[in-house]
């Protein structure tokens, strides 16, 4: 096994982050891209050749056509949602082939009954209605059904009868040529030298055990979800956390550093701040260092990559929270803002002083350094300190 050259992405904060425009760079220098947990509550929106893709089961290395796409058995799959992403990439002549495409045999399949289930239940927690919740809850039941289900003899007569039974069926006939053993893949390849990214969905704060329970999601967000959920163990000598320039949260449960008037607006509108699997308006609210620390600390972070800096030009001050009071009120630290448009800054080290000022704040908070500045959506608005 070759240490050192397999990296992790992972969000640190509610999600939406930008995980999915680093992973598809990050991917070029890479062989096997693997998602290890969620489903297709995700939403990976990345940017080229002013195309725009939307993925939401399918890891974000699907785009590069050297690479291995890995589904892991943490992750829950829609087969119809997969289904639909594949028929999107084959109109645009990008499909994976199955050799390009592995769907773990363990990972659990979110039926058509499961999807109701959630629409119906998961108000309370403002879900994307994705079957994720339940679909995880079968599988602690022990009485899910799996992938490598979908070739066993009844496996048909295991699916209710309801809307859209039909439509599963057949997308399921479809996810066949795909599906195999990701643990014994992943193992073979690292022992063939190749390296390995893998793709974090959702953010820390939304993790089963380390968010704010139980405004969660149903799976491990964090770095031991990638263990369990692709079978395997991988040395990462690169673990790259994403943390948004400001904070933003779809859903219910609690958001401490949120803006609810003019500043929270600014920073949605100037965002593009919508769920991008629902189309939720985001919530939206100033940096908070305090929980940042927490998903540093939980996931080993070593190096974090700040995006939508260029969203908070234009701001005369901006605030970050650094801790909490006695009343567990976050404590907020005032930075100057800066005027300039960043999008088409030229490299790091000509971003503005204040801006540069105010990821020295983080990096100071965090004792990790920040090594990515994005300042636009595109794959060109990413400015790397030092090598990528
Ligand atoms: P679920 O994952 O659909 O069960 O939703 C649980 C919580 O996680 C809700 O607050 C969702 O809005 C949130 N959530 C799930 N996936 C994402 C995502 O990809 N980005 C942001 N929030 C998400």
């Amino acid at each position: 096994m070759s240490d050192g050259q397999h990296t992790i992405v992972l969000g640190c904060q509610w999600g939406d982050e930008g995980k999915g425009k680093l992973v598809d760079i990050l991917a070029a220098d890479c062989d096997v891209v693997v998602r290890f947990q969620g489903g297709a509550n995700a939403g990976h929106t990345i940017l080229f050749d002013g195309h725009k893709f939307v993925l939401h089961m399918l890891p974000s290395g699907v785009l590069r056509p050297h690479l291995v796409n890995v589904v892991g058995n943490g992750c829950v799959v829609d087969p119809v949602a997969l289904a639909s992403e594949l028929d999107e990439l084959r109109a645009r002549g990008m499909a994976p082939p199955p050799g390009r495409l592995l769907v773990s045999g363990g990972a659990h399949l979110v039926t058509p009954d499961l999807l109701s289930e959630d629409r119906d239940t998961g108000a309370k927690i403002g879900t994307t209605g994705r079957g994720i919740g339940p679909t995880y809850a079968r599988k602690a039941q022990r009485v899910g059904i799996r992938c490598e289900d979908i070739s066993e003899p009844g496996f048909a007569d295991r699916i209710p009868a309801v809307e859209g039974k039909e439509r599963f069926l057949a997308a399921c006939q479809r996810l066949v040529p795909y599906v195999g053993d990701c643990s014994r893949y992943l193992h073979e390849a690292m022992a063939e030298g190749k390296r390995l990214l893998f793709e974090g969905a959702q953010g820390a704060m939304l993790d089963l055990d380390l968010g704010s329970y139980p405004f969660v999601t149903s799976s491990t967000t964090t770095i031991g979800g990638a263990f369990s959920g692709a079978g395997v163990y991988v040395p990462f000598a690169r673990r790259l956390g994403i943390a948004k320039a400001y904070s933003t949260r779809v859903g219910n449960g609690p958001f401490p550093t949120e803006l609810t008037g003019e500043t929270g607006d600014l920073l949605r509108t100037r965002g593009h701040e919508l769920g991008s699997t629902t189309g939720r308006p985001r919530r939206c609210g100033w940096l908070d260092l305090h929980l940042l620390r927490k998903a540093v600390v939980a996931n080993g972070i070593n190096e974090i990559a700040l995006t939508k800096l260029d969203c908070l030009s234009g701001l005369s001050e901006i605030l970050v929270a650094t801790g909490r009071d006695r009343s567990g009120q976050p404590v907020y630290h005032p930075l100057p803002g800066w005027d300039e448009e960043l999008a088409n800054c030229p490299s790091f080290d000509r971003l503005p002083k204040t801006t540069i000022d105010y990821i020295g704040f983080v990096e100071l908070h965090m004792g990790v350094k920040v090594r990515i500045a994005s300042v636009g959506p595109d794959r060109s608005k990413t400015l790397f300190r030092g090598a990528q």
